[in-house]
């Protein structure tokens, strides 16, 4: 047995970061913690993948992804007036994990701030503490929109901004007004954009999502990260990309291929094959979503001491609570009873007084989960 200590990143990663090791919920217990549709993979794309390796498409492929997957992707990404994107602009990454961390790695350096409006997803951190970088998490405004005052406070002199959009935790959909907002905020700074567009086929009724790539004064300093995992319900294919700066994604582009090599060959055929379903299989799954929603503010809005903001975009519901406990003695509280949801303390420190409450899961478990929650908060009031 070796008695070598891990490296100090890894002792600085296990200090700092508040993201749980993922595991399978025990008999009886209803999971809402995960972001993990619950649909199967389209058939036709399982197809193009088991074609492709029959076909003996089983070797190393293009290390910046397929290059017709590339040219699909390119072809796909929101318009930039007096610029057309191609094949070289995009990275094809394992999973929107690896094309973040391949930026991150790629642009933050020791000591440069990078500037997180929070709560957010807990990778964001995770990657700039890796990357030797200092997190500054910018609390959203009390509707969980970007408050453009502390922005306008924090971004003079960061490296990076990154953020999601649709958010998860937060379900917000981030407004073209407050995305040209943040385009001034910026203006005169070489400040990089990391627009997490996730969720971007995930917009509830009555909102609309603008990529950060529509936005004049955001679109040449903004690296949009993508991925087959939610739209086309492929967690497990680990597909994802990026597109941006020819300088950034080329930079992003040898961290990849340091890390990960190439992608794996077949998976990309089949990201291919996704990108050929008709609109109707996805808006299926978006439909279901929007249902689940409903159910979820239907169950969750009159329930004394939670407040909920209504979920504008992805699957997520963000709940503050009134109790006075931590949010992670209050998940704990509530695996004991039943029902896995997130801390909110996970997404930075403006998530603590919250929970994250995924709607990718089942009606069924929905119904028993809410209800597993709603009756702990009843017990929990004075
Ligand atoms: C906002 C956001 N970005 C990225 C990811 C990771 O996606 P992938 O499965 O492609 O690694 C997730 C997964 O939950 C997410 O919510």
């Amino acid at each position: 047995m070796t008695r070598r200590q891990p490296a100090f990143r890894v002792r600085k990663l296990r200090r700092l970061s508040r993201r749980p090791a993922l595991a399978p919920a025990p008999p009886g217990t209803v999971s809402l913690a995960m972001g993990e549709p619950d649909f199967p993979t389209p058939p036709t794309v399982i197809r193009a993948a088991v074609d492709a390796l029959r076909e003996g498409r089983t070797h190393y492929a293009d290390q910046k992804g397929l290059p017709e997957l590339r040219t699909a992707l390119a072809a796909g990404l929101p318009d930039r007036p007096g610029r057309t994107w191609s094949a070289d602009d995009v990275l094809v990454t394992h999973g929107a994990t690896a094309g973040l961390a391949a930026i991150v790695f790629a642009m933050v350096g020791t000591g440069d701030r990078v500037v997180i409006p929070g709560p957010a997803y807990s990778l964001y951190a995770d990657l700039v503490t890796l990357a030797g970088g200092t997190v500054d998490f910018v609390p959203l405004a009390p509707d969980l929109h970007w408050d453009l005052d502390a922005l306008a406070e924090a971004l003079p002199g960061a490296t990076m901004m990154i953020f999601s959009n649709p958010s998860n935790p937060t379900g917000i959909v981030h407004r073209r007004s407050e995305l040209e907002a943040l385009g001034k905020l910026l203006d005169g700074s070489d400040a990089l954009v990391v627009s997490d567009e996730a969720y971007h086929r995930l917009v509830h009724p009555g909102n609309e999502l603008t990529s950060a790539l529509e936005v004049e004064s955001l679109r040449d300093r903004t690296v949009y990260v993508q991925t087959f995992s939610k739209t086309y319900a492929m967690t497990g294919w680990r597909v994802g990309y990026l597109a941006g700066p020819r300088a950034a994604v080329d930079a992003a582009a040898h961290i990849h291929r340091t890390c990960n090599g190439s992608l794996n060959t077949a998976v990309q055929y089949a990201a291919l094959a996704a990108l050929d379903l008709p609109d109707s299989a996805v808006e299926a799954m978006a439909e279901k979503y929007r249902q689940r929603r409903e159910m979820v503010i239907a169950l969750l809005s009159d329930v004394p001491g939670l407040h909920l903001t209504a979920p504008e975009g992805a699957f997520y519901a963000f709940l503050r609570y009134d109790i006075g406990l931590p949010s992670e003695t209050v998940a704990g509280e509530l695996a004991d009873r039943g029902v896995i949801v997130r801390a909110g303390a996970e997404y930075g420190p403006s998530g603590e007084g919250h929970l994250r409450i995924s709607f990718a899961a089942s009606e069924d478990a929905l119904r028993l989960g809410l209800a597993r929650l709603v009756r702990y908060f009843d017990e929990a009031r004075p």
